[in-house]
């Protein structure tokens, strides 16, 4: 079956089968930053915007997005730079697994909160793991990429 998505601004027409997930969608056209790590929803590493929100493409059929509008990081490279350099310089960016996903939901936290609270970014953050390090780095880097925003 057919479907018509606009992927990083791009108009793409990808062929799916009825069972197939968007992640699995996405990673065979390609977009290699969409990582999957436990493929039941419980990760975050495989986060993009679907029409604008932070969704999990794992657990997403690729046929309900049909006519959507995806963004995965290869579409907003120059502000995943720079988150990337804030959570480097925090000690965040381990192997690098989860940081593609981490850093679709902060440009998604970004959007939803002004001026968020510590708890308000974790809570935000829950659904996004990160095997290698601690969550307090992150926070931290968090907070001074919004910081330097102001
Ligand atoms: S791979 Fe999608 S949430 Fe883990
Ligand atoms: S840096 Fe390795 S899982 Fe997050």
């Amino acid at each position: 079956m057919k479907i018509n998505l606009k992927i990083n601004g791009e108009k793409k027409v990808f062929d799916v089968s009825a069972d197939e997930y968007l992640a699995d969608t996405l990673r065979k056209n390609g977009y290699l930053s969409v990582r999957k790590g436990c493929d039941t929803g419980s990760c975050g590493a495989c986060t993009v915007h679907f029409d604008g929100k932070a969704i999990l493409s794992c657990v997403m059929l690729s046929l309900r997005a049909d006519g959507h509008e995806i963004t995965t990081i290869e579409g907003v490279t120059k502000k995943a730079e720079k988150i990337g350099k804030y959570l480097v310089d925090e000690g965040v960016d381990q192997c690098g697994y989860c940081s593609p996903g981490t850093i679709m939901s902060i440009l998604y936290l970004e959007k939803c909160i002004e001026n968020p609270t510590d708890e308000e970014i974790l809570h935000f953050m829950n659904g996004n793991l990160c095997r290698c390090t601690g969550y307090v780095g992150q926070l931290r880097a968090i907070k001074k990429y919004l910081e330097g925003k102001k």
